[in-house]
C-alpha cells in the first residue's frame, strides 16, 4: 500500500489529502497552521508536527503548498525525514523557474521528483475530479497511479523530465485562461452595475447563448449574490499572473490581458479582498471596493 504524506492543507490540499485517505492510502499531513490540518485526523490522517515527521517512511510525498518558496521552505525542513528514492509530486502551481529549482533540491536529497500541477478549483478537488499534468520518469508513475487517480479524473503525462517544467508551462497557459475570464465577467458586471444597471442583466442577456458557460454563470452568481466565499484566492491568482507574464516575457511572448487581470487583483488584494475568491476582483472597479 502507497503510503502518501501531504504537505499543504489548504483549499486545495485538504480534500486532496481526504481523498488519498478515502482510498485506502496511510496519509500524513502537516500545515504550518496545524488547525487547519487538525480536521483530517477525523477522516483517519495522521497529523504531523512537523514536515520531517509527516514525510519519514513515505512513498510519495505530495506538495500543495501556495508558491515556490513555500514549497522550497516546507521541503527544506522536511530534510530529516528524507530518504533516497521517494517519490515527490510538486503539485502547487509555482511556475517553470522554481520547478527547476524545486528539482535540483529533489536531486540533492535522491528523490525522484515529478512536476505534477493540476487544473481545477476547489470543488473538482472535493470531488477528486482534477486534472493532473504531470512530468516525471517513467518509473515514477506505476507509484503514483493511486494517488492521482484519487485526486483526479485523468492524468495527462508531459514527458520524462520534471526539471524542465513542461507541465508547470501547461498549467500556466490553462490558468491564464481561468484567470483572464474571472476578470472579463467581472468587468462586465462592473459597468452594468456602474452605468445604473441591474448586474444581473448581463446574467439575462448572455445566459442560454453562444457566450454562456458554467464558469459564467459560477463567477457571475457569486458576484450577485455577494458569496465570494474562496474556491480560489484573489492573492494566489496575483501570484499566478506574475508567473504567467515572466514565463510569456522568457519566451518572447505578450500577454496583455493577464497583465491587467494583475494589476485588478492587486487593488483587490489592496482593498482586502486578498483571501476571497478571484470573483472578488469584481471590486477593483470601484474607487471604494
Ligand atoms: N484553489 C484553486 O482553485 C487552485 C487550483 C489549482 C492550483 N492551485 C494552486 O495550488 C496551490 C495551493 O492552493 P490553495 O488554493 O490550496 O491555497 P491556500 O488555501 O491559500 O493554501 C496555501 C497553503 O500554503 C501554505 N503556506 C503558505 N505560505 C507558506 C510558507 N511560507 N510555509 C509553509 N506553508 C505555507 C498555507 O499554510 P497556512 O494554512 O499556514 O497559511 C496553506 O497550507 C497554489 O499554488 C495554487 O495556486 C489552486
Amino acid at each position: 500500500m502507497t503510503s502518501v504524506a501531504v504537505l499543504g492543507t489548504g483549499l486545495m490540499g485538504a480534500p486532496m489529502a481526504r481523498n488519498i485517505v478515502k482510498s485506502g492510502m496511510p496519509v500524513r499531513v502537516w500545515n504550518r497552521t496545524k488547525d487547519k490540518a487538525q480536521p483530517l485526523a477525523a477522516d483517519g490522517a495522521v497529523v504531523a508536527d512537523s514536515p520531517a515527521e509527516a514525510v519519514e517512511g513515505a512513498d510519495v510525498i505530495v506538495t500543495m503548498l501556495s508558491d515556490g518558496n513555500a514549497v522550497h521552505a516546507a521541503m527544506s525542513a522536511a530534510a530529516p525525514g528524507l530518504r533516497s528514492g521517494q517519490v515527490w509530486a510538486q503539485m502547487s502551481t509555482v511556475g517553470v523557474e522554481a520547478a527547476g529549482r524545486l528539482a535540483a533540491l529533489a536531486a540533492e536529497h535522491g528523490l525522484t521528483f515529478v512536476d505534477a500541477p493540476v487544473q481545477g478549483t476547489r470543488q473538482p478537488a472535493e470531488q477528486g475530479k482534477l486534472v493532473v499534468l504531470a512530468a516525471g520518469p517513467a518509473a515514477a508513475r506505476q507509484v503514483l497511479e493511486p494517488v492521482f487517480g484519487a485526486v483526479g479524473m485523468r492524468t495527462l503525462w508531459l514527458g520524462e523530465d520534471g526539471a524542465e517544467g513542461t507541465a508547470s508551462k501547461l498549467k500556466l497557459a490553462a490558468v491564464s485562461y481561468a484567470i483572464s475570464l474571472t476578470a472579463v465577467v467581472a468587468e462586465s458586471l462592473a459597468l452594468a452595475k456602474g452605468l445604473g444597471l441591474d448586474p444581473d442583466l448581463v446574467r439575462q442577456v448572455i445566459g442560454g447563448g453562444p457566450l454562456d458557460n458554467a464558469y459564467f454563470q459560477g463567477k457571475s452568481k457569486a458576484i450577485l449574490e455577494g458569496d465570494f466565499t474562496p474556491s480560489f484566492t484573489v492573492s494566489n491568482a496575483e501570484k499566478d499572473t506574475r508567473l504567467i507574464t515572466r514565463a510569456g516575457e522568457s519566451a518572447g511572448v505578450k500577454l496583455d490581458v493577464v497583465a491587467a487581470a494583475g494589476e485588478r487583483f492587486r487593488r483587490a488584494e489592496a482593498q482586502g479582498h486578498g483571501e476571497e475568491d478571484i470573483a472578488a476582483t469584481y471590486f477593483a472597479s470601484f474607487d471604494k471596493g
